[in-house]
């Protein structure tokens, strides 16, 4: 088959090759799928430097989810020959012509959710699902604020905040992004380029400050928002695209009665698998009814790959870049 691979850790544009390489066998409780559309994600930009927490042996293959057409089934799998499924891989593998959906971390595709979205929807959702939900306890009434709000979590997140019944307050870099987040369901927008978030959100929040932080940036923001948390407030750590990773006083958590809560959806799945398919059921619903879409921003062809990676790392684009077969 041929692959999107790396031999040694870098840059993309430096070590990236369409190669052909061995297509990977099928193990127990796995399936082969014929791979239709990838989506990236911002550890793509990771992986092929060594820099994310999972790594393949090299030479490896980038791409931690994606949706295909099950081609072969090894023993005990859950997926039939010809139908679709979508699939996430720990370590990267899904940048090539097939890839293998594991029994806990992949799922059948239903009619009504198309190629592009399916692709889309697994990592996103599932971590603001988790990240909001289980983690952060979010509560109808109370007041949610996302950082990196039109990026593929935080635009997620916005959507999800309102489906759990919050007041969203979304956050951003730039006066386009906090359109789109409007677009999304946001209540309120604070662009944190030029505008002071903690004063913005204690101004929306009558000085109570947001009940739930859902925070994928860390470094200089997080040691903000940290100030403009309400009693009882839960931060959710979900990443630290920001490329540094914050820290706190306890004493800020006793006086506040406030809690800082981790969120790795990836272990959901290998932990708790039957937690991640009906998390993964749960999103198919909201999409069948109109309350959550995927915000795509671009779809290339897979030749195209560098240009998409170059477009995560300008930070110019909102939502998800998708990869074509
Ligand atoms: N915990 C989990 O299970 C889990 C799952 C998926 C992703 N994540 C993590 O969540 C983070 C966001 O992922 P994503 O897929 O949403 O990425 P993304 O689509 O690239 O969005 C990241 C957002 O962060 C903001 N940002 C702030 N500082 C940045 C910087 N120095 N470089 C790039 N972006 C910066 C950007 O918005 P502005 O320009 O508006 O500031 C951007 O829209 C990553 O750290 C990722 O590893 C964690």
């Amino acid at each position: 088959m041929h692959a999107w691979q790396f031999d040694e850790y870098g840059h993309y544009d430096n070590v990236l090759k369409w190669v052909e390489r061995p297509t990977p066998k099928v193990g127990d409780g796995e399936a082969l799928i014929e791979t239709v559309a990838v989506s990236l994600n911002f550890p793509d930009l990771l992986i092929t430097q060594g820099m994310y927490q999972n790594k393949a042996p090299l030479p490896a293959v980038p791409g931690v989810e994606a949706v295909g057409k099950v081609v072969e089934v090894g023993r005990g799998s859950k997926f039939k020959l010809g139908e679709r499924a979508v699939g996430f891989m720990h370590s990267g593998g899904t940048l090539a012509d097939y890839f293998i959906a594991a029994n806990d971390s992949a799922w059948p595709v239903p009619a009504h959710v198309s190629d592009v979205q399916a692709a889309g929807l697994s990592v996103t959702y599932g971590t603001s699902y988790f990240g909001l939900k289980h983690r952060g306890q979010l509560a109808p009434g109370e007041v949610l604020l996302v950082l990196g709000a039109a990026g593929g979590v935080g635009s997620a997140a916005i959507q999800l905040g309102k489906v759990f019944g919050a007041t969203v307050i979304a956050a951003a870099g730039s006066a386009e992004k906090l359109d789109i987040c409007r677009k999304l369901g946001a209540d309120h927008v604070i662009n944190y380029k030029d505008e002071d978030v903690v004063e913005k959100v204690k101004e929306f929040t009558d000085g109570r400050g947001a009940d739930v932080i859902y925070d994928p940036i860390g470094g200089d923001l997080f040691d903000q928002v940290k100030r403009c948390v309400n009693w009882e407030g839960r931060i959710v750590i979900i990443g630290f695209a920001s490329g540094r990773i914050p820290s706190i006083e306890c004493n800020r958590l006793l006086l506040k009665n406030m809690s800082v809560v981790g969120l790795a959806w990836g272990q959901y799945l290998s932990r708790n698998p039957a937690k991640g398919e009906a998390c993964q059921m749960a999103l198919y619903d909201l999409l069948a009814d109109g309350k959550i879409d995927p915000l795509i921003y671009r779809v290339f062809g897979f030749a195209d790959l560098p240009a998409a990676m170059a477009l995560m790392e300008s930070r110019e684009l909102y939502g998800k870049v998708v990869i074509t077969r």
